[in-house]
């Protein structure tokens, strides 16, 4: 009955790990949403690299445009990253052609997210991003429909694995941040422009979409404050932890009196805390709502496994039928933030 057909663009981490789960687990997903999951079609930038799945029954298209409007596919699932160019691109073909978006792309979506999805709704369709926030954790649904009863007062955060892992690796191995920030080039944890991370943007833009989510309001990065872990050096971390406190590059979003705070800063944590706990490329958000008080979601927050989980919830919600939207009310509906300094004047 009524398959449910999927084109897939970017066939890298996320991408292949997302092809695995269609193809490993699909007596699993068609019994979870009483529908076939199937790969109508593929695009990356070179057909011929060897990936690490089979990709020989499906389609092959070179231009991922091209692949948002084939005629069978239902779910466009952007897996490039880019925050302009290909990726928005294709997505608002995929809107104009009618087609629901599965996208992890989280440097788009805080620049063109709250537009996207006014354009997918305006078609009837959604566009769904549990991806792009703490890749495996699901904070996006745990916010719009486990917490959907609750005022949210306040989102924090530690949304950067990569930060994570060099601030704790800096304080257990009393490493420098030169030295810390070269291995985690050489493993291959920085993002291709490692400003991203080391300077809080990604987890920025992170921030700015569960902001968006918790407040009803438009999603609005350019009003975080951010500072990033580049002047951290091991000098500060072997005060805080003399203090029994440890330095984490912690977000914050919540709603006070004079608006929308969010911030992205190294902070001070106590040591004994969850979030002084946290180690490695680890990911943590907290979440407060006045009816439940205070949830601590911990997991990990990158690599293809995790990333890919959440990017196939996703997919199975639009399998059974859900059309909410991802910000947890229509998008149309988002509030103008009336952004606040952190710190009092
Ligand atoms: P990646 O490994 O670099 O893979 C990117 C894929 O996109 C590659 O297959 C590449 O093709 C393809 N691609 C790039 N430009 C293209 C173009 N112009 N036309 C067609 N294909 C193109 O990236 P990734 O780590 O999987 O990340 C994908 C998305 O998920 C990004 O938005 C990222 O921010 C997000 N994300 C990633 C993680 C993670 O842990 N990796 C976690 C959360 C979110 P080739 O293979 O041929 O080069
Ligand atoms: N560069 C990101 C991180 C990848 O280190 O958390 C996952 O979004």
């Amino acid at each position: 009955s009524n398959p449910l057909r999927l084109g897939i663009a970017g066939l890298g981490t996320v991408g292949i790990g997302t092809v695995k789960i269609v193809q490993n687990h699909a007596e699993l997903l068609a019994r979870r949403t009483g529908r076939a999951i199937s790969i109508s079609a593929v695009s990356a930038r070179s057909r011929t690299k060897n990936r690490d799945a089979d990709l020989s029954a499906y389609g092959w298209e070179d231009d991922p445009v091209a692949l948002a409007k084939r005629e069978d596919v239902d779910v466009f699932v952007e897996l490039m990253g880019g925050e302009n160019g290909v990726a928005k691109a294709s997505i608002e073909a995929a809107i104009a052609a009618d087609k629901d978006v599965v996208t992890a792309n989280k440097a788009l979506l805080a620049v063109h997210g709250q537009e996207l999805a006014v354009a997918a709704e305006a078609k009837g369709r959604v566009i769904r991003f549990e991806a792009a926030v703490a890749g495996g954790i699901p904070v996006v649904k745990a916010l719009t429909e486990g917490l959907a009863g609750n005022e949210i007062r306040r989102v924090m955060g530690v949304m950067n694995g990569t930060c994570n892992y060099i601030l704790t690796r800096m304080e257990n191995a009393g490493l420098a941040y030169a030295e810390v920030f070269e291995e985690a080039r050489q493993l291959g944890y920085l993002e291709a422009d490692p400003n991203l991370d080391v300077g809080g943007i990604d987890a920025g833009h992170k921030l700015s979409l569960l902001a968006s989510i918790a407040f009803g309001t438009k999603v609005s990065f350019d009003a975080v404050e951010l500072e990033g872990i580049g002047r951290i050096s091991i000098d500060d971390i072997r005060r805080a932890a003399d203090m029994d406190f440890r330095i984490k590059l912690l977000g914050v979003a919540q709603m006070t009196g004079r608006g929308l705070e969010q911030r992205m800063s190294p902070c001070l944590v106590p040591a004994d805390s969850p979030l002084g706990q946290l180690q490695g490329g680890t990911n943590m958000v907290v979440l407060e709502g006045d009816s439940v008080g205070q949830i601590v979601l911990r997991g990990p927050g990158a690599g293809e496994g995790p990333t890919a989980s959440a990017v196939m919830a996703d997919i199975v919600e639009i399998a059974r039928g859900c059309r909410v939207s991802t910000f947890g009310q229509p998008a149309t509906s988002l509030a103008d933030p009336v952004p606040a300094k952190a710190t009092a004047p």
